[in-house]
C-alpha cells in the first residue's frame, strides 16, 4: 500500500512540474513580443512610405526601432532586418524555417517547379541540375564561345548612333541567355519569345489580381505562351535525330540528365535561367557603363587590360577561358558596380513556424525582408564607400568576406555569379575596345525599388 502511494505521489509530482513547466513556457513566449515598429494603414500598411522613400524609410525607421524592425509591406506583415549577422543567420538557416518568401505573383508566373518554389530535397536536386549546366567547365568549354559570338554580333554597327544602353542591356542579357539555352533555335523563336518574356517579367512583379488589362494577367498569358514554345521545343528536339551542344540538350539527354528531371520541371528551369540572370545582368551592364562614362581613370584602366588582352590575338579570336580569367581588373569594375549601384536590395524569406530569433518573435508565415544594401555602403568594410573605386576589389579577400552578401548566401547563394560575372566581362570587352561615347539627353536614374533609367540612358557612341 505505502509503495502503492508512493509511486502515485511521484506520478502525480511528475504531472504537477510537466503542467507547470508547459505554463511558463507558454508565459514566457507570450512575454517575448514581435520587434518593435509600426504597422501603418490597414491592408496597403506601409507600402506607400516604402515605395516613395525606400532607403530613406528604411534608415529613419531602424533609426527609431533599431535594425531589426516590424512593418507591412506588399500585401504583408515583414520584419526587415538590416542587421549583418542576423541577416548572415537568417540566409545560413533555411531549415530552421527561413524559406524563400517571394510575392504570389512571382510564384504564380514562373511556375510550381520554379527554384524559389521549392524547399529541402526537391530544392536540393533541381539546383543541382542547374548547377551541372553552368559549372566553370561548361562555362570554358561551351558556354563563353557562345556569349562571345552573341557580343560580338550583338555590339556591330553602333558606331555613330544614338543608343539606348538600358534597352540594348536589357535584350542582351535575354538573348545572350537564350543562346546559352537554344543555340540552333535561338534565333528563329526570339522573335516570338522575347515579347512575352518581357510581359512575363512585368507580371512577376504586380499584384496578383487576375482581371484583364492587368500585368498579372498579361504576364499570366506570356507564361502560357513561354510554356508553348519549349514544349514544342523539346518535341521536336525528340523526333529529331540531331545533337545540339547547349542547356537544353544537356537536360533533355538522359545520361546527363542525373537529377531526372521531368518536362514540366525541364522548362520551369529553364524559365527560371533567364528570368534569374536577367534583370541582374543587363542593369550591372548599364550600370557599368554610366560608372565608366563618369570615372575616366577606371575606363583608361580597363581599357589597358582588354587593349593587352586583344593585342596577343588577331581580331576573329574569340575570348576564351584564360583570357577571361586574367580580366582581374573588369572583376573589379563590375563588383564595384554592384556594391555601388546596389543592384540587389535584399531577398525575402517566409517563415515556416513562429521563430524566436534575437529575443523576438516572428509569428508564422511573416515574411522577412533581408535587406543587405546598407551594407554596400558600410564605412569599415568600403572605406570612403561612397567613391567608385573598383582597386579596392583587386585585394582578392574582399570577394570572400562574410558580408559580402551581394549574390546572397547560404544555400540560395546565386548558382549564376560566374556565369553572369563572363557575360557581362565579355560584353564590357567588346564594348570598350570597340568604341567610345558621351551621355546624352541628361537621363535621370533611378535607385529604388529598382535601378533603372525611366526614359532609358542614351548614349552617342563612336568607334575607337
Ligand atoms: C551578375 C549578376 C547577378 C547577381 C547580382 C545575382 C544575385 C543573386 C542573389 C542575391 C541571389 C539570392 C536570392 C535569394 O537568396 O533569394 C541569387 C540567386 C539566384 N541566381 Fe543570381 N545573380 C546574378 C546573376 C545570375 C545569373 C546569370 C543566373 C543564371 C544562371 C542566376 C541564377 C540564379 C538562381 C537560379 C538563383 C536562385 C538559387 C536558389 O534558389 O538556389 N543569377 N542571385
Amino acid at each position: 500500500m505505502a509503495v502503492l502511494t508512493v509511486v502515485i505521489a511521484a506520478v502525480l509530482g511528475l504531472c504537477f512540474c510537466a503542467v507547470a513547466l508547459l505554463r511558463w513556457n507558454e508565459l514566457r513566449y507570450r512575454r517575448r513580443a514581435l520587434p518593435p515598429g509600426t504597422m501603418g494603414w490597414p491592408v496597403f500598411g506601409e507600402t506607400t512610405e516604402f515605395l516613395k522613400l525606400g532607403p530613406s524609410f528604411m534608415k529613419n525607421q531602424s533609426a527609431r526601432y533599431g535594425s531589426f524592425f516590424k512593418s507591412h509591406i506588399l500585401g504583408c506583415p515583414t520584419v526587415v532586418s538590416m542587421d549583418p549577422e542576423l541577416n548572415r543567420f537568417i540566409l545560413m538557416n533555411e531549415a530552421k524555417g527561413f524559406v524563400p518568401g517571394y510575392p504570389q505573383s512571382m510564384l504564380d508566373i514562373l511556375g510550381k517547379c520554379n527554384i524559389s518554389a521549392v524547399h529541402g530535397a526537391t530544392h536540393k536536386y533541381m539546383r543541382g541540375a542547374l548547377l551541372s549546366l553552368i559549372s566553370p567547365a561548361m562555362i570554358r568549354d561551351q558556354i563563353l564561345p557562345k556569349i562571345d559570338e552573341f557580343m560580338r554580333s550583338h555590339l556591330s554597327n553602333w558606331d555613330d548612333q544614338v543608343i539606348n544602353i538600358q534597352q540594348k542591356t536589357k535584350e542582351m542579357a535575354f538573348l545572350s541567355a537564350l543562346k546559352q539555352i537554344a543555340g540552333a533555335e535561338s534565333t528563329s523563336i526570339s522573335h516570338e519569345f522575347m515579347p512575352a518574356f518581357f510581359k512575363l517579367v512585368l507580371g512577376t512583379l504586380s499584384l496578383p489580381i487576375d482581371l484583364p488589362g492587368t500585368n498579372y494577367r498579361h504576364g499570366f498569358q506570356a507564361r502560357k505562351n513561354i510554356v508553348q514554345i519549349l514544349s514544342k521545343l523539346v518535341e521536336e528536339r525528340r523526333s529529331s535525330n540531331e545533337e545540339q551542344q547547349d542547356m537544353l540538350a544537356g537536360l533533355m539527354r538522359a545520361e546527363e540528365n542525373r537529377h531526372k528531371l521531368n518536362d514540366k520541371e525541364i522548362i520551369d528551369l529553364i524559365i527560371t535561367l533567364l528570368y534569374s540572370g536577367y534583370e541582374t545582368v543587363s542593369t550591372t551592364s548599364m550600370m557599368a557603363v554610366k560608372y565608366l562614362h563618369d570615372h575616366p581613370q577606371v575606363l583608361n584602366e580597363l581599357r589597358k587590360e582588354h587593349f593587352e588582352i586583344r593585342s596577343r590575338k588577331s581580331p576573329d579570336d574569340p575570348i576564351n577561358w584564360d583570357d577571361y580569367k586574367s580580366m582581374k581588373f573588369t572583376r573589379a569594375v563590375i563588383f564595384e558596380t554592384s556594391r555601388l549601384a546596389t543592384i540587389v536590395n535584399g531577398v525575402l524569406r517566409k517563415t515556416t513556424r513562429d521563430i524566436e530569433i534575437n529575443g523576438f518573435i516572428i509569428p508564422k508565415d511573416w515574411r522577412i525582408y533581408v535587406y543587405t544594401r546598407e551594407m554596400n555602403y558600410d564605412p569599415y568594410l568600403y572605406p570612403d564607400p561612397f567613391s567608385f573605386n573598383p582597386w579596392r576589389w583587386m585585394d582578392k579577400s574582399l570577394e570572400t568576406h562574410n558580408y559580402f552578401l551581394i549574390f546572397g548566401g547560404g544555400t540560395r547563394q546565386c548558382p549564376g555569379k560566374e556565369l553572369g560575372v563572363a557575360e557581362i566581362s565579355t560584353f564590357l570587352h567588346y564594348f570598350v575596345t570597340r568604341y567610345r561615347w558621351k551621355e546624352v539627353g541628361k537621363d535621370k536614374l533611378v535607385k529604388f525599388p529598382r535601378v533603372e533609367a525611366p526614359k532609358g540612358l542614351h548614349i552617342r557612341v563612336s568607334s575607337c
